[in-house]
């Protein structure tokens, strides 16, 4: 008889978000004449800059062309993107990457999923708490976490690195060892981000203990302060440490488009192995390449046209931001995050548990948001809101919450 994988079996009930939907889903089911908002799943409301719909057209056009059909992608993407992204993301903000340590993908949630696949089974990770869940999940199905402990919420093998309102959310270096830190920056889900001298610490530290960083920066594009950086190849020392991820779903709109990039420099080594050739050959085995049509739309996140149209749909979402901000603070709660991240991070009320808030708000304002909870023991009496919605159904949750909480 066949066995299964029995690491999947430790796995505490469904994916965040499939949680959250199955229960909304029921309360629609149930009241029918309510109009619920949804600011929960981070996705996008805003449709494709027109930039990026014309080079689609332009490649779907290709596409039915004789001369110009293109089948297999180059499995580690197309160089024209490749060497696009080096010079703009990278090598202008002064970062030592070149176009062949990129490696184009369907998206930031996949390789930051599988990118633990590289390393050794005994490798200790290390996460922030609250944390974006797919990093603990893909190594519980590697067989990597140990036990889990339903009533503290923690696994027994992972080191956790609370991030909660009394250290300004910033993680503290652990006391034990990890060999690989998950950092998301700006933060999914508390919405804060980390100073270049604070990623400096982590840097200097990855380095001396010989650890790698897993570095998660899909929502780069949001970050309004000077002192934040775009890369954590901004950082000396981090091509030696460093394993960047960026998206283009937060910043182009692209969450059911799907296309990402992971950044591994060659110096990145265990003893004499470059981590970069067993990324490569993962790619080469189980990944046959990102669509072309997608890759030259990519192209045109770089034009000037598209940056320029880019950068107003960034500014959209940062306004939502802002209302929810200056929204929740008016109805008296406390509240952090939204400057350099689309996620607005709020502390229940009156000790409230996050999953109670949850169905609070879902009966008492018909809005939709994420249980703190969810993301790890130390989002407990937190919740999230994200500023993806559209302008309108934002503001209408505003107005609800403001109600809802003279009514609390
Ligand atoms: C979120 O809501 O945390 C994100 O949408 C999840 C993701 O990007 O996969």
């Amino acid at each position: 008889m066949f066995q299964v994988n029995e690491n999947y079996l430790k796995l505490p009930g469904s994916y965040l978000f499939s949680t959250i939907a199955k229960k909304v889903n029921a309360y629609e089911k149930a009241n029918p004449d309510k109009r619920i908002i949804r600011l929960g799943i981070g996705d996008v409301t805003q449709p494709l800059v027109p930039a990026i719909i014309r080079a689609m057209h332009e490649a779907v056009d290709e596409m039915g062309n004789a001369e110009s059909f293109r089948g297999y992608a180059p499995d580690l993407g197309y160089g024209f993107l490749r060497e696009k992204i080096a010079q703009k993301d990278y090598r202008a903000r002064g970062c030592d990457i070149s176009a062949d340590e990129i490696f184009i993908s369907d998206g930031a949630k996949s390789d930051c999923g599988n990118i633990q696949e590289i390393f050794s089974q005994d490798c200790r990770i290390a996460v922030c708490d609250p944390v974006y869940p797919v990093y603990v999940d893909s190594n519980v199905m590697a067989g990597r976490c140990g036990d889990y402990d339903k009533v503290r919420g923690l696994w027994s093998n992972v080191i956790y690195m609370p991030c909660t309102a009394e250290n300004d959310f910033v993680p503290e270096l652990p006391r034990e060892t990890p060999d690989l830190i998950y950092l998301c920056v700006p933060n999914n889900p508390t919405g804060t981000a980390l100073t270049r001298q604070q990623l400096k610490v982590w840097v200097d530290y990855a380095n001396k203990t010989g650890a790698v960083i897993l570095y998660d920066a899909a929502y780069e594009a949001y970050i309004a302060q000077e002192e934040v950086p775009h890369s954590i190849f901004e950082i000396q020392g981090a091509r030696t440490c460093a394993i960047e991820f960026r998206s283009f779903s937060k910043n182009a709109g692209f969450t059911g488009v799907r296309l990402g990039f992971t950044v591994i420099p060659k110096d990145l080594k265990s003893g004499d192995v470059a981590v970069h050739g067993l990324w490569a050959r993962r790619h080469g085995t189980k990944f046959n390449g990102a669509p072309y049509i997608v890759q030259k739309a990519a192209m045109a996140v770089y034009s000037d046209e598209g940056k320029a149209q880019l950068k107003g749909q960034v500014a959209y979402y940062m306004k939502n931001a802002k209302v929810i901000y200056e929204g929740l603070k008016k109805a008296g709660y406390q509240v952090y995050g939204g400057v350099n991240a689309p996620y607005i991070w709020l502390k229940t009320p009156d000790g409230m548990s996050s999953w109670d808030f949850f169905d609070w708000l879902l009966e008492h304002a018909n809005v939709v948001g994420t249980p703190g909870s969810g993301f790890g023991p130390s989002g407990e009496g937190y919740f999230r809101l994200t500023a993806f919605g559209t302008y309108e159904n934002t503001a209408e949750a505003m107005e609800r919450i403001r109600e809802s909480r003279e009514g609390f």
